[in-house]
């Protein structure tokens, strides 16, 4: 397994300069660690290709990716926007300093108190994806018209999983190019006095490989552009979406961010070129491809269970509640033993989360040192998806966030308390109802 920047030194795993295992005794486990240096350089050559290769440009972190008010200070000074797709992800990106006019607001189905939230704080564009919402930014009757792009479906089909494709013809997601209905509505936003008419977005999937997958996403965007402008449409603005690939087991090769982003950039500008068309600004949606690699996840390995003839699980102290992605997805995933990180893998184990579900499993038959009780256990590459999609089944605390630099680690999210889950509990007094008086 190519480890990234992940180090092992006399057989133990260190992130950003710390020992995983230290890490594991001083804050306990589960526990996610975030290198901040790894994602601070991820985004900073997503800024530098796009300068060299494009020039006008902004990239725009998804939200979803890895949520918190910690991850906008770390990418803001980068110069980095936000793509966020609901309220509470606007409000943590404001809170986390960053500039409300780098924010797009993506979503298929905002409601009126999100519009009317991104209009006060005076985000830098809404991406429409639906009649309503258009009729929902008029209903606030904005002073002055609000920059909007419309979510497109291209119609590409990225190979990825199932579950995570956005843009086939059948999608939830932007209005279709194919039938037409992407350009009607795109005429009535034009003609609406409450907003300005920016561009076009799509976003063709996610965990994608192929740098092809793009560059038909490109031809396609590029040719409706071109049909756009022959009936006296500008497009100013271009959104590509996020998407690129990471290594989760050594079966993956994924291009470099650096590859990934050189090569679109090149094969836009190429279009346009040859199309003739006013280069637009792009806008690119990294989510997974910033913070994805530079998480990883510390379990305590507890039961050891051998079913004869079968298989030998080993439990640990997280499971789907931390880390969901194994049961919705099939996910697959690295795991080393923290202080034995290079030794021979001889055994073979699946690993088990510890919620009530038998499809609880984090890692199926993978090859590991052999196990004891109390190891501790990293599962490398879970930094996008997996905190922002924890939750507290079977009332499990989501593990807190340590950030790690220069051997240095300090609480980017601190562990949530028995107390803090319940703290909206209530019992039911239904004499507290006036109508029951
Ligand atoms: N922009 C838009 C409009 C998106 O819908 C997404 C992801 C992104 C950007 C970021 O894509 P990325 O660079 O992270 O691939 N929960 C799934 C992933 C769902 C992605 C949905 N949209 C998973 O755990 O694999």
């Amino acid at each position: 397994m190519d480890f990234g920047d992940l180090v092992i030194k006399k057989h133990r795993l260190f992130i950003g300069g710390c020992d995983t295992s230290e890490l594991a005794e001083k804050y306990g486990t589960p526990l996610y660690v975030f290198d901040v240096a790894r994602a601070e350089k991820t985004a900073k050559s997503y800024v530098d290709i796009l300068k060299r290769e494009y020039g006008d440009f902004t990239v725009c972190y998804a939200s979803k990716a890895f949520c918190c008010v910690g991850i906008y200070g770390i990418l803001a000074p980068f110069g980095l926007g936000a793509d966020v797709v609901s309220g509470g992800e606007l409000y943590t990106a404001l809170k986390g300093g960053m500039p409300a006019d780098r924010i797009y607001f993506h979503g298929n189905n905002k409601s009126a108190q999100e519009i009317e939230y991104a209009i006060d704080s005076g985000v830098g564009c809404i991406v429409v994806d639906s009649l309503r919402e258009l009729e929902l930014i008029e209903a606030a009757a904005p002073k002055a018209p609000i920059n909007v792009m419309v979510r497109v479906n291209p119609g590409v089909e990225a190979h990825t999983h199932r579950f995570i494709q956005t843009t086939l013809t059948d999608s939830k997601f932007g209005f279709s190019i194919a039938d037409g209905t992407a350009e009607s509505f795109i005429k009535s936003v034009v003609g609406n006095r409450y907003v300005h008419f920016c561009g076009i977005a799509c976003h063709i999937g996610s965990q994608i490989f192929e740098k092809q997958s793009f560059e038909i996403a490109i031809d396609k965007m590029t040719d409706f552009i071109v049909r756009l402008n022959s009936i006296g449409i500008e497009v100013e603005r271009l959104d590509l979406g996020g998407g690129f690939g990471i290594r989760y087991i050594d079966a993956d090769s994924p291009l470099t961010p650096q590859e990934y982003m050189s090569n679109s950039a090149r094969y836009l500008k190429d279009a346009v070129k040859r199309k003739g068309i006013k280069p637009p600004r792009l806008i690119v949606e990294p989510g997974r491809s910033i913070v994805g690699e530079a998480g990883i996840t510390l379990y305590t390995v507890g039961a050891i269970k051998t079913i004869k003839d079968v298989k030998t699980y080993a439990a640990v102290d997280g499971g789907m509640f931390e880390n969901p992605r194994p049961s919705l997805y099939d996910a697959q995933y690295t795991a080393v033993v923290a202080d034995r990180a290079d030794l021979e893998a001889t055994d073979i184990y699946s690993i088990a989360g510890k919620c009530c579900e038998s499809g609880d499993i984090l890692l199926r038959d993978i090859k590991l040192p052999k196990l004891g009780s109390g190891d501790i256990l990293a599962v490398l590459s879970t930094g996008a998806y997996h905190y922002s999609m924890a939750s507290n089944y079977n009332r499990n605390p989501v593990p807190p966030v340590v950030a790690v630099k220069n051997g240095r680690s300090v609480y980017m999210i601190k562990p949530q308390s028995y107390e803090d889950m319940t703290r909206n509990d209530v019992i039911p007094n239904f004499a507290e109802d006036s109508r029951n008086a």
